[in-house]
């Protein structure tokens, strides 16, 4: 099927990102991203394209370039599925938090929504993308909704993980590592996958990209992200080692990553992984694991889980125990929220449970986020239901600069490497801080040797 009108549905980190790029790469293709939240679509659509809803280097650039040319926002589902050959589902699949699988399947409501609506509005034989990390077999499951609700018309299902890493999701788009495809092994299934390899294949060179079984594709995006995550917390492991016996989890990476076997990248220790995708992708993986009855399996890729949960609880142990033991209506400020640097996502940062660890210790938190807006801030802790809004809004502030936010602080806790946390002036704030000035750096972006020279008091993680 030749492609001419491509429909994404869902515009938030991955949709956004993603059609920008294939409308920027292919002129000749009519992208239109369509979401329920006409919030979202309104600031997509937003005259000054520095206010697109999510903030990625490079981004706004390409919005600029594309939109109302051939990439287009809107609200109106219907017309968009209608029109397009191709349409990509890109909503959110949020671990459930209720019923079977509570805590770890995903909940694929919107991904059903979505089937149920494509059925119901499609008039001509479309192919559909899985775009969002799914649970294997998640493409039957949607192929069924649409064989048997539909007009009669051919539906065929493709999976096309995502792999762009948040912050670097330009980068990651303009040359992917690879692009995956998987599909049926029919004929037309096929076709389905040739009429996708040819959109990517306008930017992408065709080696790079693969095509598998629909299974295979869905498994290597849990794979994948399962693989990464484990490495993080097997250097975090090492970490915790490495500061009761005097070695630096920064050397033991370095010499390790030198072996190219291992590789240098993701070995980075800190305060513990976030973001949407390991740990969901994980409980996922460790969900159908237990659902297949492979208790072994699902446990060794649960520890993952509970070395990251470690990670974050040691943290916020250490600031209590180095300040005596007390934090209560002591000053703390957090040098970033976001769970990276380069993003304003905050889902599942360390920095949510380092503070809501803190706050039930009875500090007092300053956060400072050079991209995060303050609203999420609070939003992000009392999603956690640990106390009342009240409560939280009292514990914790969010102040518009990082010398307001460590102003008269007993100490201040590092959870994001922004760059330009290191570009501070840190004499500054050391005279305005509480004495003796505490710094744990939960990222490891700091030099131990010159905040020491200034008169830190300075704990990274791992040395
Ligand atoms: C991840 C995958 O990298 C990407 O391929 C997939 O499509 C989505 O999930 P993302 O979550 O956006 O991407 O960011 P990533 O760069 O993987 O970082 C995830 C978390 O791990 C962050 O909190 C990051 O700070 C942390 N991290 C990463 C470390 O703590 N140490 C490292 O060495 C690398
Ligand atoms: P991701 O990181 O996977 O892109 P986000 O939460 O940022 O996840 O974005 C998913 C988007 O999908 C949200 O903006 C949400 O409003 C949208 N969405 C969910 N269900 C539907 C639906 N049935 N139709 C249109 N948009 C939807």
């Amino acid at each position: 099927m030749k492609i001419t009108k491509i429909c994404c549905i869902g515009a938030g980190y991955v949709g956004g990102p993603t059609m920008a790029i294939i409308a920027q790469k292919c002129p000749h293709i009519q992208v239109t991203v369509v979401d329920l939240n006409e919030n979202r679509i309104a600031a997509w659509n937003d005259k000054n394209v520095e206010k697109i809803p999510i903030y990625e280097p490079g981004l706004s650039d390409i919005v600029a370039e594309a939109r109302g040319r051939n990439l287009f926002f809107s609200t109106d589902v219907d017309a968009a599925i209608d029109e397009a050959q191709l349409i990509f589902i890109s909503v959110n699949t949020p671990t459930k938090t209720f019923g079977k699988g509570k805590g770890m399947a995903a909940d694929l409501k919107y991904i059903e929504l979505c089937a149920r609506q494509i059925a119901k509005v499609a008039k001509d034989n479309k192919i559909v993308v899985e775009k969002s990390t799914l649970p294997v077999r998640t493409a039957e499951a949607i192929k069924s909704i649409l064989d048997n609700t539909g007009n009669g018309v051919q539906f065929q299902i493709l999976s096309n993980p995502e792999f762009l890493a948040e912050g670097t999701a330009v980068t990651d788009l303009l040359f992917p590592d690879r692009i995956l495809i998987g599909g049926d092994t029919s004929v037309e299934g096929q076709d389905a996958i040739q009429s996708l390899v040819d959109v990517y294949a306008n930017w992408v060179s065709e080696d790079k990209i693969l095509t598998t079984n629909v299974w295979s594709s869905e498994l290597s995006k849990l794979t994948a992200n399962a693989f990464l995550a484990q490495r993080i917390s097997s250097i975090n492991a090492m970490s915790e080692l490495c500061e009761k016996t005097g070695a630096d989890v920064n050397e033991v990476a370095r010499a390790i990553g030198m072996d190219s076997r291992i590789g240098p990248k993701f070995l980075k220790s800190s305060v513990g992984f976030g973001g949407s995708c390991f740990q969901k992708d994980i409980l996922n993986l460790v969900y159908i694991a237990k659902s297949y009855g492979l208790n072994e399996v699902a446990d060794y890729w649960e520890q993952v889980i509970i070395m990251n949960d470690h990670q974050k609880r040691r943290f916020s142990s250490k600031i209590v125990q180095t300040l005596y033991n007390t934090v209560a209506d002591k000053k703390i400020a957090f040098l970033g929220w976001a769970f990276k640097k380069d993003t304003n996502d905050t889902r599942e940062s360390a920095a949510i449970y380092v503070a809501d660890d803190l706050i039930n210790e009875q500090a007092n938190i300053a956060v400072f986020d050079p991209k995060v807006e303050a609203d999420k801030v609070l939003t992000d802790l009392n999603y956690l239901d640990t106390r009342t809004a009240d409560k939280n809004k009292e514990k914790l502030t969010v102040v518009p600069s990082p010398y307001e936010a460590c102003a008269n602080a007993h100490a201040i806790a590092v959870l994001t490497e922004w760059d330009e946390f290191v570009t501070y002036d840190w004499i500054r704030i050391y005279n305005s801080m509480q004495k003796p000035a505490f710094v744990f750096d939960g990222r490891n972006v700091l030099n131990r040797a010159e905040m020491e020279k200034i008169g830190f008091v300075y704990q990274s993680v791992g040395s």
